[in-house]
Parts: structure tokens; sequence; C-alpha cells
């Protein structure tokens, strides 16, 4: 029987409460009607007369440590419980959830991407670390050129064995066209946003990092009048349905013909003024027929296939489009003009 007492002890001593519900189970199992300390005084009366004293004591104490312990677990649970109640006042107003904006020219690159997708326009991508080839080379940039000129490159590395294998940054998305018509036999119809970069010093109005969005639709029978549809579908969804668009003859190596994209001004509406230069018309893109040497470089039958090409800058966009007048302020990080973007 002391044995058995003992026992009891050491499990009372061992027993772990931290929750109610372990509460519960102790209460059970030592202080209750029915368990076991109560169970050994029913079973007293077998010890001999003799030791039925001191073994009664025995129990007694084990009764008076069962229900001490029971009293302190009870009340420490209690203070825990108060003390958790007390820390969350739910009638505090809550501590306003500052949500960040869409970045400026994340924006616009969506919404672009989000407009040629409705017209069947894929999205592809490509690598800002480029060699020549796939930059200048395979867009009919003939060697030494003056149109090289035309963007001033960072070099990573000028190999020996020619200009071809160079390797650069790239001055703009037209190299995605290579890599996408080289994998991609035609139909192709694709955009290719990036970003781009070129030697030029940081003013208002350039930057030597930025970003363009590509234009690519290969197939048998693509016409001008396709790219004329495509891009005034384009403006008219991203600028408003007013807005007016021109067609200006220009050049590229890897486009014949080329045309420049110009719409009215949208701060003076054509009338004139300072952003536009006072002739009420911005450029907006470059654009024109992919040029057949473009086609032949990327295994393309040029018999068979014709192309139109179009690349725009999305800083000058998001520029025109949100009237920012500084090129510097998408890179700066200023929240004031960052939050003006707060639910756009
Ligand atoms: N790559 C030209 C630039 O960076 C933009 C451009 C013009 C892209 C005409 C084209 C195009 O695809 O057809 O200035």
């Amino acid at each position: 029987m002391l044995e058995r007492v003992k026992e009891i002890y050491q499990e009372i001593e061992h027993f772990d409460v931290q929750t109610k519900e372990q509460l519960e189970q102790f209460r059970l199992r030592f202080v209750a009607k029915k368990g076991v300390v109560a169970e050994l005084f029913d079973s007293l009366k077998q010890v001999p007369q003799e030791d039925r004293r001191a073994v009664g004591q025995e129990l007694n104490s084990l009764k008076d440590l069962a229900q001490q312990r029971f009293t302190d677990y009870k009340a420490t649970l209690e203070n825990s419980q108060e003390e958790t109640a007390s820390a969350v006042d739910l009638s505090l107003p809550v501590v306003p959830n500052q949500t960040g904006a869409i970045h400026p020219l994340s924006l616009v690159r969506q919404q672009i991407i989000h407009i040629f997708e409705r017209i069947g326009f894929s999205v592809a991508d490509g690598p800002e670390i480029e060699t020549d080839w796939y930059n200048f080379g395979a867009l009919n940039f003939a060697d030494n050129h003056p149109a090289r000129d035309m963007q001033d490159t960072f070099f990573v590395e000028k190999k020996s064995e020619g200009s071809a294998a160079d390797v650069l940054l790239r001055t703009h998305t037209s190299n995605v066209q290579i890599r996408l018509m080289e994998r991609q036999k035609p139909p192709v119809r694709a955009i290719m946003p990036g970003r781009v970069y070129r030697n030029e010093a940081i003013s208002a109005r350039a930057h030597c990092l930025f970003h363009q969005v590509e234009g690519l639709y290969v197939d048998r029978n693509v016409g001008f009048k396709d790219l004329k549809d495509t891009l005034y579908h384009f403006v008219k969804e991203l600028f408003g349905k007013d807005t007016q668009i021109r067609f200006r003859p220009s050049f590229f190596p890897f486009t014949e013909p080329s045309a420049e994209i110009d719409i009215s001004c949208l701060i003076c509406k054509g009338k004139g003024c300072n952003v536009c230069k006072y002739t009420g018309w911005v450029e907006i893109a470059g654009s024109g027929m992919v040029d057949p040497n473009v086609l032949t470089n990327c295994g393309i039958d040029a018999e068979e296939y014709t192309g139109f090409a179009f690349g725009m800058g999305i800083e000058r966009i998001a520029m025109l489009k949100y009237q920012i007048r500084d090129l510097r302020l998408f890179t700066e990080n200023d929240v004031r003009f960052l939050r003006q973007f707060e639910g756009a």
C-alpha cells in the first residue's frame, strides 16, 4: 500500500499542467471522488489495524498535496488568461495597413502587355547581356555601318575574332526578335518587354538604363496595313479614343520601309506646348516591315513570309501618360512620387 502511495506522489510531481484540459485531467485523476487518491482511502480498510494509522497519515498528506497542486495550477492558469485578455484590447483602432504602390513603369508595362495580349500577342523574353550578332549583326546592321553609332553601346568583352562575338549590354529589345524567330517558326506574334542600356549621360530626358517593349508579327501576307491597324488600336486603347496618330517615314537597319509613330500631344491636345516643342505631336515608337535580310538571318523564308515590328520606350510612354517631366524620378525611389500611383 505504501508503495502505491509513493507511486502516486511521483505521478503528481511529474504531471504537467499547462492548459485547462490538463487541469481537468489532473482533477479527475487525483482530486475527484472517483480519483486514485479517493480509491486508496477506500482500500484503507484492508490495511492491518496496526499499520492503518501510519498509512492513513501518508494518505492524508497525499490528498493535501493533490489539492494544493490543483489550487496552484488553477490560479496560475487563470492569471495567465487574464494577462492575455488585457494585452489585447479589441476596442483599439487597428494600425493602418500601408500597402505599397505599383511602380509607374510596371504599371505602364502591364497595361501595354494587357492590350497586346487581348489581340493575340504572347510575351517573350531574352538576355540583357548579348552578343554583337543578336544586338546588331542579325538585325542587318552592317559592320562599321554608321547606324551602330545611333546607340551608344556598353561593351562587356571585345573578342579578337571579329565583332559578331563581342559581348555587350543590349541597347534595345530587338535582340529578342532574333532569338524568338530562331526558335519559333511563323506565325510569330509576340511582344518583348525588357531593360536596355546605353552609354548616355543621365539627365531629365535620358538615362543609361531604361525599358522598351518590342513587338513582332511574322506570318504569310502580313502587310503595312496590319502594322497600322495594330498600332492604331494600341494607341487608342492606351491613350484614349481621341488621340491622333501619324506615321512619319524613318530609317532602321532592320525594317524596310520604316516609320516613326507620333501621337497628338496629350498635354496641349495638339495646340502646341513645350512638351511637344510646339509641334502638337510627340514621338512614341519606331516601326516598320521586317527587312527580308533579318528573316533570312533567322532561317525564315523571306519569299514566303513577311512581318512587321515596332519598338517603344516604356519611360517615354509613362512620362506622357502621367505627365512626368523628369526621367530620373523613376529611379530615385522618392516615396512622395511613388505614392501617387497607389490604387492606380
Ligand atoms: N530598336 C529601336 C530603338 O531602340 C526601336 C525599334 C524601331 C524597334 C523600329 C523595332 C522597329 O522593332 O521596327 O530605337
